[in-house]
């Protein structure tokens, strides 16, 4: 089974009335990881890509807090492109799956809430390295 069938888009839950939306994530919930760190991507310059790595251990979810973006999800195998445009929705990543964000629209504000503290030794930035480590070649 690919690892990309981990990886999935998701409803987060909220609350919707006469004032709006509002929509909450805990720890563990709904996504089962600890959440050891948030961090958000904005100001996006025209035509920019983010991401462009995998990481070794770390389990993510991204939300697009405000306008849309593509993400393209590499398993070494296969591939698939996923469209983030609602802050009702997240998608989960989990380890090992090469990404890259692109496709940003002029407002895009994208939240990552990650399982582990920044820790550089978890990332591959070379997609020959991942690639070797996933069995696919
Ligand atoms: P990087 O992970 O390459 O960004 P992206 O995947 O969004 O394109 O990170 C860019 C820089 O920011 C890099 O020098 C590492 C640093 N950084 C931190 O110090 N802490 C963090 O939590 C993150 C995500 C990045």
């Amino acid at each position: 089974m690919s690892r990309l069938n981990n990886c999935i888009k998701f409803n987060i839950p909220g609350n919707t009335d006469s004032r709006g939306s509002l929509c909450f994530i805990e720890n563990k919930c709904p996504i089962p990881f600890e959440i050891q760190r948030v961090y958000w991507l904005y100001d996006i310059n025209d035509g920019m890509c983010r991401g462009g790595h995998a990481h070794k251990e770390l389990h993510q979810i991204m939300v697009p807090i405000s306008g849309s973006f593509n993400i393209k999800l590499f398993d070494g195998h296969n591939k698939k492109v996923i469209n983030l445009n609602s802050p009702s929705i997240g998608l989960y990543i989990c380890p090992m799956i090469w990404r890259e964000l692109f496709d940003f629209s002029s407002n895009a504000v994208c939240m990552v809430l990650a399982s582990q503290r920044y820790t550089e030794s978890d990332y591959y930035r070379n997609i020959t390295d991942f690639i070797n480590q996933t069995g696919y070649q």
